[in-house]
């Protein structure tokens, strides 16, 4: 290629990147980059060359394009809350490049054809790159093996407690099955589904509200859960990754068997907190596995300090206002939006000094690419994706409502300042977003994963 010429040159930007050789040496460097053909061409402290467009991110942080390994797109099935479109438009506006989207849609993704099916409505739809999980459940849990590999499949999901949908796995032969069919890491949500339907006669008191809701999803329900998965997995030498942890005893005992598994925080769990969030919030902060006290939250704190914790997923999981209001506790469905938010979330507690710049770039950008093996994604080298987020940490802006793109249209943190916000998104060579609003066509593509 001639050095002349690049579709996209990046001027002026501080440049924050490790290598795949050396993934969490993070370094930080200002320079231009140079985009051809969707990849990089060229990182140089200056480039002058003629290029088709010059975006110049002076006074701004340039890294590889965040990811978000959980949110709940709805689509197929249940598209009047959201759908692969108004999903991954709200992920680029908040600055997601990649996501990864679970299987309790309806029908459930359990089969090849589902997978596939979901696979067709990506292209012309989606503003980000997006894998798909594969749900497991009794009839497929001897497929998975080969189902996990499907291209463009982030793995194998699994619902030890029911929740919103179809899937759960519970009885103890299928659960040791599909611990035993496959290899990739795999993602499981904890809680114990026998705690679940013993405690269920405390929904019955005429009295009862969303203050209730973590006193049904007890701490005991997701710990014995997370204790059950770790030792079938420990006895099969499987990797595991634990969905949003939420209890002090939970990270404490995961904190011990870092050999086994993974473990992911959600900003909510981070942030929020109860009684205060039902009070304020009402059914809005009602979620699965339940926002808990303060003290389990300086737990999960203390987690991403100490190493604990990998990666940190929104659990992206939209309702309508309608069904989150006009339904009484405990009718009312669980979930709130999260992927357009946890980006502007998580650098506010990095202005807040909660943790550092790099910290949060392992959370949400090495490790979902080293744990679950994504293909080109992840780091600002020559030959790489030409895929970015660019932040502006002096940034504050207020979350609203009225900026939400998801078809549910809010956000728990409606009217909440927050300092440090992902300015542009470029995909492949292509600006998809800036300001915080998406630019251009939909023009994200199945990530792809060693497998
Ligand atoms: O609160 C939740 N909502 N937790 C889950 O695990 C599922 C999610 C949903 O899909 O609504």
């Amino acid at each position: 290629m001639p050095n002349s010429t690049y579709d996209l040159l990046i001027k002026n930007a501080n440049i924050w990147t490790s290598t795949p050789e050396d993934p969490y040496k993070i370094k930080n460097f200002k320079g231009d980059v140079g985009v051809h053909q969707g990849k990089i061409a060229a990182i140089e402290p200056s480039i002058n060359a003629d290029a088709d467009e010059i975006l110049d991110l002076k006074g701004l942080e340039l890294c590889p394009g965040f990811i978000d390994t959980q949110v709940h797109f709805r689509e197929p099935g249940l598209e009047h809350k959201e759908d692969l479109h108004t999903g991954t438009l709200g992920a680029i506006s908040g600055g997601i490049t990649g996501v990864f989207e679970m299987p309790n849609t309806s029908p459930s993704t359990v089969t090849e054809k589902d997978f596939f099916h979901k696979v067709s409505r990506v292209k012309d739809r989606a503003h980000c790159d997006v894998a798909f999980y594969i749900g497991a459940c009794a009839e497929n849990a001897l497929d998975l093996e080969e189902l996990e590999r499907l291209p463009g499949c982030s793995g194998v999901k699994m619902f030890m407690g029911s929740s919103t949908g179809t899937l759960l796995v519970d009885e103890q032969t299928v659960l040791e099955t599909v611990v035993k069919s496959g290899r990739r890491r795999f993602a499981v949500h904890c809680e114990d589904e026998t705690r679940l339907n013993e405690r269920k006669a405390l929904l019955d008191n005429p009295n009862v509200s969303v203050h209730d809701h973590p006193k049904w999803r007890d701490e005991l329900t997701a710990l014995n859960a997370t204790q059950r998965i770790i030792e079938l997995c420990e006895k099969y030498n499987r990797s595991v990754h634990i969905l949003h942890v939420t209890t002090a005893q939970e990270m404490e005992f995961l904190k011990t068997k870092k050999n086994i598994c993974s473990v992911e925080c959600t900003p909510q769990h981070l942030t929020l907190f109860a009684p205060d969030c039902y009070d304020k919030l009402g059914t809005l902060a009602q979620m699965n596995p339940p926002i808990r006290t303060r003290p389990h939250q300086e737990g999960l704190w203390a987690g991403v300090h100490n190493g604990t914790v990998d990666i940190i997923g929104s659990d992206h999981a939209p309702h309508t206002l309608a069904e989150k209001r006009d339904n009484q506790y405990p009718k009312t469905p669980s979930g709130m939006t999260g992927v357009q938010t946890i980006l502007p979330l998580m650098l506010d507690h990095v202005s807040n000094g909660k943790l550092s710049f790099e910290h949060l770039m392992r959370l949400m950008i090495i490790n979902p690419v080293q744990l679950f093996k994504v293909k080109s994604r992840g780091y600002i080298t020559v030959g790489a994706e030409a895929t970015f987020t660019a932040i502006d940490l002096k940034k504050t802006r207020t979350i609203r409502n009225d900026w939400i793109k998801s078809r549910s249209g809010w956000t728990p943190f409606d009217g909440i300042e927050t300092t440090g916000w992902p300015t542009h998104a470029i995909v492949r060579g292509q600006l998809a977003m800036s300001d915080q609003e998406p630019v251009g066509p939909a023009q994200g593509q199945m990530l792809e994963f060693e497998v």
